[in-house]
């Protein structure tokens, strides 16, 4: 095989136009990844080069529709575009052939994150065009696209939001569009001079405008950290989530591990006169494991809501860096609430393929295993690879009520410097129940039905088929039950 090392970027080469690279590289590039003993077979992945966001998650023309942030030609932040995917149940994704790109002067340095809205026969897109200035300043301009049942895309002609407000800084983005009553909301993440992070809303009678500034989203804490990225707010049963991604929040106001943690709040109700989240949850963690950040929410219009995050971290590195591709999707989850947390419900029905007997078969990370405990168990639980020393660890303590979580030893290291544990407290000492979910290089643990969800990249260092080591349960009583999946 050819080997086809990682190399050296300059910045002008990263936000090249994408005509400058070949057909012959790219086509190189997603052989690598196909061929890589990392690559996905029922999470969505890059098919060359690097994956952050999902975007556009909606249900329009009887499909579900979802893009993701892509820069295609490395494992780098360069110039992003709006790879296009689309789906009849949620699980089996298709990639479309049209990309939303960056090609007007308003998104000279990449098509940012944004959120879509079906209105009839057209799918209306709205995101942030990033520009950068000669001497390397930030432009951020909220830019619309209509995309038609082809899939072909429009662009409006200017952009819907010229430029932040006063006191705000050009780090200004990802809008989240809400039709509500007779207008149209835009929700969108922002960084104020004095470096704090806000959310702010504007108005329009049509989603092509005009849109003009209403008010910050009132959500119980007047700043969390310097800069808000990715807001959401969905409606279950009424009450509003709201899902964001703080960067530099306190570890004061929520303990989290990763660079930037993933947040939730649930409101008793939404009033949209004052913009405000009445009487506000505590913040939580929206997943507490290692690598899943820029989770987009939305609403279908018969209410149910569905949630798929970024598995991945901005400013961290990945080993499949070396292969010249980063980042996955999760599965696609849909969200119920219990009181003020989340239930999450990864969407995985038409995945399941055979049953197994995962305590006496061996494993090929391509499984789902089910554990269910009369009481809270002590102990630990390994999946151990059986030609190397592979493993990743889950550790339980009945004491604490706490699950923890060590890929330490799972093949090699990433985002070290965070930590190679992750550990969550439940509020039951009772009972436990898990699922867990094993891709190639992506798991995703979800404890008492899906109250507490923990998803976590791994990489390990060969192929090889794996065993579940159990006799380090301290003799707990429970039910076990596996199922192969297919690959999409
Ligand atoms: C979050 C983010 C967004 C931005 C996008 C750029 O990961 O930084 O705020 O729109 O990625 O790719």
């Amino acid at each position: 095989m050819e080997v086809f090392i990682m190399k050296t970027w300059t910045a002008i080469e990263r936000y090249q136009p994408y005509a400058h690279y070949s057909q012959h590289l790219l086509t190189k590039l997603e052989k690598q990844q196909q061929d890589s003993i990392w690559h996905l077979v029922y999470h969505i992945q890059p098919k060359s080069g690097l994956l952050n966001d999902p975007n556009g998650f909606s249900f329009f023309n009887n499909k579900w529709h979802l893009f993701y942030q892509s820069f295609p030609y490395g494992a780098v932040n360069g110039l992003r575009s709006w790879v296009h995917l689309t789906s009849t149940d949620l699980t089996h994704w298709k990639h479309e052939k049209t990309s939303l790109l960056p090609d007007t002067q308003y998104e000279t340095h990449g098509a940012y994150s944004g959120s879509a809205l079906p209105m009839g026969d057209q799918l209306f897109l709205m995101y942030t065009g990033n520009v950068r200035t000669a001497n390397w300043g930030r432009h951020a301009y909220q830019l619309g696209a209509w995309m038609n049942k082809e899939g072909d895309f429009y662009k409006l002609p200017t952009p819907l939001i010229n430029q932040p407000l006063t006191n705000f800084t050009q780090h200004f983005r990802d809008p989240k569009i809400i039709h509500h009553g007779n207008n149209y909301f835009a929700f969108l993440g922002a960084r104020r001079a004095d470096d704090t992070g806000h959310v702010l809303v504007y108005k329009a009678p049509k989603v092509t405008g005009p849109w003009s500034y209403v008010d910050e989203l009132h959500f119980g804490s007047s700043s969390l950290g310097y800069m808000i990225e990715c807001p959401n707010l969905v409606f279950i049963n009424q009450h509003p989530v709201f899902i964001f991604c703080p960067q530099g929040l306190s570890k004061q106001k929520l303990s989290y591990e990763n660079i930037y943690p993933n947040t939730y709040i649930v409101g008793d109700s939404f009033n949209w006169d004052t913009l405000t989240i009445v009487n506000p949850s505590s913040l939580h963690n929206f997943d507490s494991g290692f690598d899943l950040y820029a989770t987009q929410a939305f609403n279908t219009a018969n209410g149910e809501t569905y949630a798929i995050g970024w598995a991945g971290l901005p400013e961290t590195k990945y080993p499949s860096d070396q292969e010249n591709w980063q980042g996955s999707l999760s599965l696609v989850r849909k969200l119920s609430l219990q009181r003020t947390h989340l239930i999450q419900s990864p969407i995985t029905t038409d995945l399941i393929d055979t049953s197994f007997d995962p305590i006496n078969e061996s494993l090929d990370l391509q499984e789902k295993v089910s554990f269910s405990f009369k009481r809270f168990p002590n102990g630990k639980l390994i999946l151990q690879a059986d030609h190397s020393d592979n493993r990743l660890t889950i550790f339980f303590d009945s004491t604490n009520a706490t699950v923890k979580v060590d890929r330490d030893k799972f093949g090699k290291k990433i985002g070290s410097k965070f930590g190679t544990t992750r550990t969550v407290k439940l509020t039951s000492k009772t009972k436990l129940d898990f699922t867990l979910y094993l891709d190639k290089s992506i798991f995703e643990l979800y404890l008492n039905g899906g109250s507490t969800a923990l998803t976590g990249r791994y990489f390990p260092d060969q192929a090889d088929t794996y065993h579940l080591d159990t006799s380090h349960l301290k003799s707990q009583k429970f039910d076990v039950q596996g199922w192969r999946l297919k690959s999409i």
